[in-house]
């Protein structure tokens, strides 16, 4: 190499693809409820039924440093102007990169361009992670489900985002 200029190094993304979900994602899906919610994944017909379902909007991210591979998802059910976020989840080896956040504002975008004004979640009051994600992303507290989960039973923290 002579002194020449530097070649630029290809470009490198951080930003993961979000797409529709496919049958062909499904073992990745259930692979990554099982990790996350070890004690009442959802199984994997309830994912299949959701796949192209009207008034359903369920996403999955593809993990640029990984290939591609399928590292999260989402699942938003719309009915008229209201919403609810009924999962979303990340890959323990995927997470604190932003693939969360790309995932609830797809949703978020999607609910929106349907009419959706105000969206609805459940989450575990100990979800820390969880609720620091919701709140960046407007997501108040509006109310509590007692003893909602089981395995451990814990309280449930109904957030709401109503659309500015
Ligand atoms: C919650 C979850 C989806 C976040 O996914 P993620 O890809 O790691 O999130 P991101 O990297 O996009 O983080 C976005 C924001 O969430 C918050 N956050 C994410 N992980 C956090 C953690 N461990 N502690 C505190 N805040 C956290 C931060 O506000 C963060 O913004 P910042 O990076 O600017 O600080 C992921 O932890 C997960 O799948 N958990 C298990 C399943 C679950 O609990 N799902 C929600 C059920 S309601």
């Amino acid at each position: 190499m002579g002194g020449g200029e530097r070649q630029a190094s290809p470009a490198v993304t951080t930003e993961p693809a979000v797409r529709a979900a496919r049958d062909s994602d499904l073992p990745a899906i259930v692979t990554i409820e099982l990790e996350c919610f070890r004690s009442d994944p959802w199984p994997r017909e309830s994912f299949e039924g959701f796949i192209d379902r009207a008034g359903v909007t369920f996403i999955v991210a593809e993990d640029p440093d990984r290939q591609g591979a399928v590292c999260g998802y989402g699942v938003l059910m719309r009915a008229a102007d209201e919403g609810e976020v009924l999962n979303l989840a990340v890959a323990g080896g995927s997470r604190g990169r932003g693939i969360g956040s790309a995932l609830l504002r797809n949703l978020l975008e999607s609910a929106k361009r349907e009419g959706v004004r105000q969206v609805y979640l459940e989450v575990r009051e100990s979800n820390a992670a969880a609720l620091a994600l919701y709140a960046a992303h407007g997501f108040a507290v509006a109310g509590r489900r007692r003893a909602y989960y089981q395995r451990p039973v814990e309280d449930a923290l109904i957030l709401q985002r109503v659309e500015p």
